[in-house]
């Protein structure tokens, strides 16, 4: 591919912000400074140039349920929304627990629309008894492990877990659910679970996890990330664990930031996710969490089903909601956030996290991987759940207008999406 410059845009990183044009050439960028030409030309007038956008939690769903979502439908997806990589989680059918799972998405990622990288679960089938050969499965590439869907029920093998992934420069990520409190429950268990009388999971399911979490971390010396954090507890408890010095980090999703508990007055499962949807105050500490460092990154937990499931009553439905597309839109809508902050959230605190640094998030900078997106803060957009790439329609926030949209995502210096639209 001839060389090309993207131009007239403002560049924003980690070290700064400067108007600037930034030329590509085999992948890489060649030059950025002012009045820069090469034989292509992409348009950034009055747009930010950042570097791509890193999930730390994506559901793709292949291998096994190919009908909610495909490596390449959710990556597309996932391009649309800014981001050139995304860790894809570990509970599909197969789990994504031994090499030949591994091989088989890290191989279809290859081919898709930005850069899959595979986490792994920490026991065999997610089943919670016996840890999978996370000493393999690093050798493959694989840098965060997680049970995700479910939390490590067993203190004795979540230490072991601990011990074990210390030496192997591997992230252990913990959805923190108590599932003797939580079982049975449909949304967070308060006033309006009550009142529509479907049964709650309380927030002392998450926090009591996070507080053995931390605990286990003291004990064994290893780094523990949360994930999909949601209640003000968990939050104000890894805020002092992190200012006693250890080595925790924490991911809240852009729905626990924008939506309440009193979504589910509805009876729409499309407002059915797990962690469930919370207070008002919670929402609020999440924002402050986000805003005072407590929290790390903005994660999406990208969770496509198809209508049919989507579609059954409260209790019957799977939860989970789509977020790949509208995360970046809804951050910039909805947080009281500089948009460094936002990027330092949704790029590089993520990329940092998962071990990807050295081709994602980092600054714009001659010699650098160009994985990047260019983006119109200003634009303004409804949510129609038809023009999703996703397979799946399961978004909560249909009819939403929201301000920021992705231009422009290029993937190792190739424009995968152009003007709003996917090129593959
Ligand atoms: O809402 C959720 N959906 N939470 C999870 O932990 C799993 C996810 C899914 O896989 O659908």
């Amino acid at each position: 591919m001839s060389a090309l410059v993207i131009k007239g845009g403002r560049v924003l990183d980690a070290s700064g912000e400067r108007v600037a044009d930034v030329v590509i050439d085999d992948g890489r960028i060649a030059a950025v400074g002012a009045d820069l030409s090469a034989p292509d030309v992409i348009d950034a007038g009055g747009c930010v140039v950042a570097p791509g956008l890193v999930d730390l939690h994506t559901h793709l769903r292949q291998p096994g349920r190919e009908e909610a979502e495909t490596i390449e439908s959710g990556s597309r997806a996932a391009a649309l929304g800014g981001f050139t990589c995304v860790v894809a989680m570990p509970n599909t059918e197969p789990a994504i627990d031994c090499a030949a799972v591994v091989r088989e998405v890290l191989a279809l990622g290859r081919v898709s629309s930005c850069d899959v990288r595979a986490s792994a679960a920490i026991t065999v089938g997610r089943a919670g008894e016996r840890l999978t050969g996370m000493a393999e499965l690093a050798g493959l590439g694989v840098r965060l492990f997680t049970d995700d869907g479910n939390g490590v029920q067993d203190d004795r093998l979540m230490r072991r877990a601990m011990e074990y992934s210390s030496g192997l420069g591997v992230v252990l990520a913990q959805h923190c659910e108590n599932e003797a409190l939580s079982a049975g429950g449909h949304m967070h268990e308060g006033e309006w679970s009550s009142r529509l009388g479907i049964p709650g999971q309380p927030a002392e399911s998450e926090e009591l996890m996070v507080m053995r979490d931390i605990a286990l971390a003291r004990l064994t010396g290893a780094t523990i990330h949360f994930q999909h954090l949601s209640t003000a507890g968990s939050i104000a408890m890894v805020r002092a664990a992190k200012a006693g010095g250890l080595p925790v980090s924490a991911e809240a999703t852009t729905h626990h930031f924008t939506l309440t508990h009193a979504e589910c007055a509805s009876y729409d499962p499309v407002f059915k996710v797990n962690p469930p949807l919370r207070t008002a105050a919670d929402v609020a500490a999440v924002k402050a969490g986000l805003g005072d460092g407590a929290l790390d990154a903005i994660a999406t937990d990208h969770a496509p089903h198809e209508p049919e499931r989507k579609e059954l009553p409260f209790d019957e439905a799977p939860p989970g909601m789509l977020g790949l597309e509208t995360a970046l839109a809804l951050a910039l809508t909805e947080l009281d956030a500089p948009l460094a902050q936002v990027l330092a959230l949704l790029s590089w605190q993520p990329a940092a996290i998962a071990g990807v640094a050295a081709e994602h998030g980092g600054d714009l900078a001659v010699g650098r991987p160009a994985n990047l997106c260019v983006i119109d803060t200003s634009a303004t957009w409804t949510v129609d759940p038809a023009r999703l790439a996703s397979r799946a329609r399961n978004t909560p926030y249909a009819g939403r207008t929201l301000t920021g949209r992705v231009r422009h995502t290029l993937l190792r210096g190739e424009p995968v999406v152009l003007d709003g639209e996917p090129t593959r």
